[in-house]
């Protein structure tokens, strides 16, 4: 099986703003510190959201749904994104926004489908027959182009792999070349390659050359142990997603194993429900035998109050399946209309028997000292200083606006001091920023002040 060769298509954010949002910051009895790991505050919604986490990594929470409900910039995004810290890169987190269904080239349904197994992972363990050890020579050996013209082509790769016990000397086929080269393998390199497939994977830098000076963070690993042709045990993390990814293209074979491997030969085609419904049968069949384990993740959908009636209820059904990640939701609507309907009026634009099954994380809004804490955070990570009173300056913003609002202000007064051949922020910098820009509430008082003015 050359499962090494699926990709993952995990998604990227920009997710700036909370960048100095590290973890939950619980100690070990799941209490929240005051201040830790970036968050302030906010206590009994961190220690809900630690129980949460525990559930998840229990395997206690598949197909249940958890919704954070808060007034604007009382930290909902920033906990969720937390939740996500502590799980750990193994749990397969994947963030959207409510909004991002609408789209003119694919149906809502689709766009929900599809964040949906990439909040499911799957872990394969896999006992393999392969070639480990430390490269200690790495020769690919060229010949004249058999075509003719003046080309050389590699004939073989000879390489040579040490382990704490003996080592070996391999004549490889030149696709391993290629797969070496991919990896940017190199002498004194860990490496295992597969002896099937002829997939190469780096391991790390051998740590007998660990006082090597060197630019680039390192993973220094041991000299493996025992022979170098060996079975291993290898585990290969993949969700849903990157399965039906790699399978979405014209093929042969039925079963997984050749299907898992034709990655990048035609041209894709689409992700059908009849593919993924083919996938999840052969995920089922591989989790029956014990070789693969289901790991259900986490779907966030922030601001939940943009989905429409349609989607809510195909989500619905769709938690309700076997194979189902822990939906999080956040939303700072209260009463309001759902979405594609004409007047049904609900909690949080949530209809009702969606609402039913979910717990319930509040956010409520900060003091003034957490404001003042989390503000001076923010100033930390984004490397600015600020005298002490332009933070109670900030503060002030912030109680009369949004914490997100005064979080937002920092980067323009750091301009307005820099303007002033300043590195430091001042009173008068934030003053003037504030002056210059309208939060969202007094913009709204001079809208319908002078309603007559503005075009309809
Ligand atoms: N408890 C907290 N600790 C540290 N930073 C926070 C906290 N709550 C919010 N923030 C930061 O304040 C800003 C606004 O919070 P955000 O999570 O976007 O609010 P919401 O999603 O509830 O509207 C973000 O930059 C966020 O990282
Ligand atoms: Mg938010």
């Amino acid at each position: 099986m050359k499962i090494e060769e699926v990709k993952s298509t995990v998604k990227t954010q920009r997710i700036s703003s909370h960048s100095h949002v590290k973890g939950l910051g619980l100690n070990e009895n799941g209490i929240a510190i005051p201040i830790a790991a970036g968050l302030v505050g906010q206590e009994s919604a961190r220690e809900a959201a630690g129980i949460v986490v525990d559930m998840i990594k229990s395997k206690k929470m598949a197909g249940r749904a958890i919704l954070m409900a808060g007034p604007p910039g009382t930290g909902k995004t920033a906990i969720a994104l937390a939740i996500a810290q502590d799980l750990g890169n193994k749990v397969p987190f994947c963030p959207m926004v409510g909004s991002e269904v609408y789209s003119s080239e694919i149906k809502k349904t689709e766009v929900l489908m599809e964040n949906f197994r990439r909040a499911i992972g799957l872990r394969i363990k896999e006992t393999k027959e392969v070639y480990e050890g430390e490269v200690t020579e790495l020769t690919p050996v060229e010949t004249e182009n058999p075509m003719g013209g003046y080309g050389k082509t590699v004939s073989h790769v000879i390489i040579g792999l040490k382990t704490a016990k003996g080592s070996k000397q391999l004549k490889l086929d030149p696709s391993v070349h290629e797969s070496l080269q991919k990896e940017k393998v190199e002498v004194g390199d860990v490496i295992y390659i597969e002896a099937n497939s002829g997939a190469v994977k780096r391991q790390g830098r051998s740590d007998t050359f660990a006082s090597e000076f060197d630019l680039e963070a390192e993973e220094y690993v041991p000299l493996p142990k025992g022979d170098v042709h060996k079975k291993k045990e290898v585990i290969q993390d993949v969700t849903l997603h990157d399965l039906d990814v790699a399978n979405a293209r014209p093929q042969g074979g039925q079963d997984i194993l050749s299907m898992m491997g034709q990655l990048m030969k035609s041209k894709k085609t689409e992700i059908t429900d009849k593919l993924r419904k083919e996938i999840n049968k052969i995920v089922n069949k591989y989790i029956d035998q014990g070789i693969a384990e289901l790991v259900p993740g986490v779907l966030f959908i922030d601001e939940v109050h943009m989905l429409d009636i349609e989607t809510f209820t195909y989500l619905h059904r769709a938690l309700e399946s076997a194979i189902a990640p822990i939906v999080i939701f956040a939303t700072n609507r209260g009463r309001c209309t759902i979405r594609g309907t004409e007047d049904i009026i609900s909690p949080h634009g949530i209809p009702l028997d969606l609402l039913d099954r979910l717990l319930i994380i509040r956010t409520t809004p900060y003091n003034r000292t957490n404001m003042e804490n989390i503000l001076k955070l923010r100033a930390q990570t984004e490397g600015l200083s600020l005298d002490p009173e332009a933070l109670q300056q900030l503060a002030d913003v912030g109680s009369k606006t949004t914490l997100r609002y005064a979080v937002q202000l920092l980067t323009p007064s750091a301009l307005t001091a820099k303007v002033n051949g300043r590195s430091t922020i001042t009173k008068d910098d934030v003053k003037e920023v504030s002056e210059l820009f309208l939060d969202a509430k007094s913009s709204a008082k001079i809208l319908t002040e002078q309603k007559d003015k503005f075009m309809k």
